[in-house]
């Protein structure tokens, strides 16, 4: 059984580059549209935008470098570590590129989240623009999902949507879904936020049943 997601959360978001996912948090805290709090950022870089943004918002913001660590292990140990010591309870990981090693995955089981951009289980791992372009999908799009140690495999709560254009390039179409982006973790965040949404064993239930199918973002940003 997971463990409880507390109420209003503190929430400890890990970033690796350019932040605009950790803003949007940043933005619906301060806007009353997220029942949480922000602990503090945690990168990898230490020259990622994200701790910029975050220290511009009054916000605890750290790298560790991976490389004065022995191990995969021992650097996830201190980088959780910190994490704890900002009194986060939730742990949601907004464009962090290193993989998380197992024990620290199962140490925050149901309590730790990504964004990745494409609509899984297609294209997990990198590139995901360019891979659904190659492939020719109609579709592409972003999901919100627990992090379980299956790298971007864990339950999915939410989706967004977008269609591929014609004439597209990675950039264009990977600019339409990271619009797209930050109000579908906003409004999956707030679902587990208020304890809506929660990880029970393999399944995602919201409002006490288990989702046969991740909820999709609408177009007026809620979620159905
Ligand atoms: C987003 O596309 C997110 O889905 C992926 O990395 C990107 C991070 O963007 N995991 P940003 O740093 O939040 O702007």
């Amino acid at each position: 059984m997971a463990a409880q997601v507390a109420a209003r959360p503190r929430i400890a978001v890990l970033a690796s580059g350019r932040g605009t996912n950790l803003q949007a948090l940043i933005d619906a805290v301060a806007a009353g549209a997220l029942a949480a709090d922000l602990a503090g950022v945690f990168s990898d870089r230490a020259t990622a935008r994200a701790l910029d943004r975050a220290r511009a918002a009054g916000l605890p913001a750290a790298a560790l470098d991976p490389r004065a660590h022995a191990s995969r292990l021992d650097f996830d140990e201190a980088l959780f570590a910190a994490v704890a010591d900002a009194g986060a309870d939730l742990v949601v990981c907004a464009g962090y590129l290193r993989l998380l090693s197992a024990p620290v995955v199962e140490a925050w089981e149901g309590r730790i989240l990504n964004i990745h951009p494409s609509l899984l289980p297609a294209f997990k791992g990198l590139r995901t623009h360019q891979r659904a372009l190659d492939a020719g999908v109609a579709e592409h799009g972003a999901s919100v999902h627990y992090v379980t140690p299956d790298l971007d495999g864990g339950p999915v709560i939410a989706q967004a949507r977008v269609p591929v254009a014609p004439g597209d390039d990675a950039a264009t179409l990977g600019a339409r879904v990271l619009e797209r982006e930050h109000a579908l973790l906003v409004a999956a965040l707030q679902l587990v936020a208020t304890g809506r949404a929660r990880l029970q064993g393999d399944a995602v239930f919201v409002d006490g049943a288990a989702l046969a199918a991740p909820l999709q973002l609408g177009a007026g940003g809620g979620l159905a």
